[in-house]
């Protein structure tokens, strides 16, 4: 058997990559486990053997390299194409071998096979520059979020600023008001941290009895991962010297819509950064250029965009970002003001809504998880309706308020069942069931939705967006 990747098949694509990627890794776990005497070959078939209902394979399944795909029986079986005769072959030699290629180009885009691939919102006539785009989660891998798909949250258009004349001023309660412009800026000692960025309003709509048939990325695309690049926000408020009464800052952005949110100086000492590279570019316009406070783990909006300006108060501003927006209404009809953090949370990507799976086999159940409080120490997936889990495996390294990828090997049968995941975070948090984040909130919150996510498949591999399994 010749094993490569279907042309067009997403799901054998992904197994042929996953196979190709852990041989080396793989083989080290193995060993780790001959060394405690345990002989290979039971390993082996343990592994193969479902470890939860609904056909849930160990995490460490995919592990083995070439012998299970290579003799496979049963429910490791995964399905290439095989080459049948000489002349298949000689059919399979690309034509893009046969003449040369494209020229450079002075900024690259993705394939022209890869048009589907975007970010996804509905226009908005009245006021176009306001509401949200989302990420397409279920059309990704890995965990960092190219700087064209991350997910936009404007309320009122993309700023069109000049990097040589922008500025941020920090006054307020300090000794010495400062302007710092980008070239100032360069001059100060830079971090970079991959953190995930979310808004508050992520996955609300998944909050209601409607269950709308949503993509994953339209559902939950609010979320996106970057690799940051700045300078810490504390070394600034040093340099204009904080005075002992100060308790918040005030964050306002360079927007026609002035959005600005109060932040606790706890906050801005512990680990907030004033970010000028996006993934090694200059950051985007949608994103904040040239430069935009992040907080990391916290609600989106307060990591602000287009940073021009930090006043350091001694209260909270209590601004119309954080009174008639960003509150959280509670069943006694009071709200929540200052929820920073964003809970712990997770959402299979792969196989998710509107995606077919071609057969019964075996696939990879993956997706991403991540907590605002820490790192995520652990996923575990289910497919019969919450019954059992099966842990997932994590791919490393986990880091605190990222994006981490999750990833289990899945027999399926053919039944009708339901798959979801739920993340644990080393804080110990758990994510809720949709009942439980319900019972907490009254039926108009809207914000902090970060429920379990349950995606229904039936017989004929038809995946769909579910409330109960
Ligand atoms: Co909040």
């Amino acid at each position: 058997m010749v094993r490569r990747p279907h042309s067009c098949q997403t799901w054998a694509s992904m197994i042929y990559y996953w196979d190709q990627a852990i041989e080396v890794g793989g083989m080290k776990r193995i060993d780790r486990v001959r060394n405690q005497g345990v002989p290979d070959v039971a390993v082996q078939e343990d592994f193969g053997e479902p470890v939860a209902g609904g056909g849930l394979l160990h995490r460490r399944a995919f592990l083995r390299g070439g012998v299970a795909f290579a003799g496979a029986t049963g429910a490791l079986a995964v399905t290439a194409r095989d080459a049948r005769s000489a002349a298949d072959i000689a059919q399979g030699t690309p034509i893009t071998m046969h003449t040369p290629g494209a020229p450079f180009s002075k900024y690259g885009v993705p394939s022209s096979h890869e048009r589907q691939v975007v970010r996804a919102f509905t226009p908005n006539d009245r006021r176009p520059g306001t509401g949200a785009s989302r990420t397409p989660l279920q059309m990704l891998n890995g965990t960092i979020t190219p700087n064209g798909l991350h997910f936009e949250r404007h309320h009122n258009g993309i700023p069109d600023t000049n990097p040589n004349t922008h500025q941020l001023l920090i006054h307020g309660l300090v000794e010495r008001p400062l302007f710092f412009g980008l070239e100032d800026l360069h001059r100060y000692p830079m971090e970079t941290h991959i953190r995930f960025i979310e808004c508050s309003g992520n996955s609300g709509g998944q909050r209601g009895e409607e269950v709308s048939q949503r993509t994953a990325g339209e559902l939950h695309g609010l979320v996106s991962c970057s690799e940051w690049t700045g300078v810490r926000l504390a070394v600034l408020l040093e340099e204009a010297g904080v005075d002992p009464s100060a308790k918040w800052i005030l964050a306002e952005g360079a927007d026609a819509a002035g959005m600005s949110r109060s932040v606790p100086l706890e906050k801005c000492w512990e680990d907030a950064v004033i970010a000028l590279y996006q993934n090694g570019e200059a950051i985007r316009p949608e994103q904040g250029h040239p430069m935009r406070l992040l907080l990391p783990g916290y609600e989106g909006n307060m990591s602000v965009k287009w940073l021009h300006r930090i006043e350091v108060t001694e209260t909270a501003t209590y601004t119309k970002d954080e009174t008639s927006k960003y509150s959280d209404l509670l069943p006694s009809g009071k709200s929540l003001l200052f929820t920073f953090t964003q809970g712990v949370k997770s959402v299979i990507t792969q196989p998710s809504q509107g995606h077919k799976l071609p057969g019964a086999g075996t696939y990879q159940i993956t997706g991403l998880a991540w907590s605002g409080a820490g790192r995520v120490r652990e996923v575990e997936v289910s497919a019969d309706g919450g019954t059992s889990w099966a842990e997932a495996a994590l791919d490393g390294p986990v880091l605190p308020m990222a994006l981490t990828r999750f990833r289990l090997p899945w027999a399926w049968t053919g039944d009708r069942l339901s798959i979801q995941s739920r993340a644990t975070d080393d804080a110990g948090n758990v994510q809720p069931t949709r009942d439980e984040w319900l019972s907490l909130y009254g039926p108009s919150q809207f914000y902090h939705y970060n429920a379990i996510q349950l995606w229904g498949v039936n017989s004929g591999g038809d995946v769909w967006n579910i409330h109960y399994a």
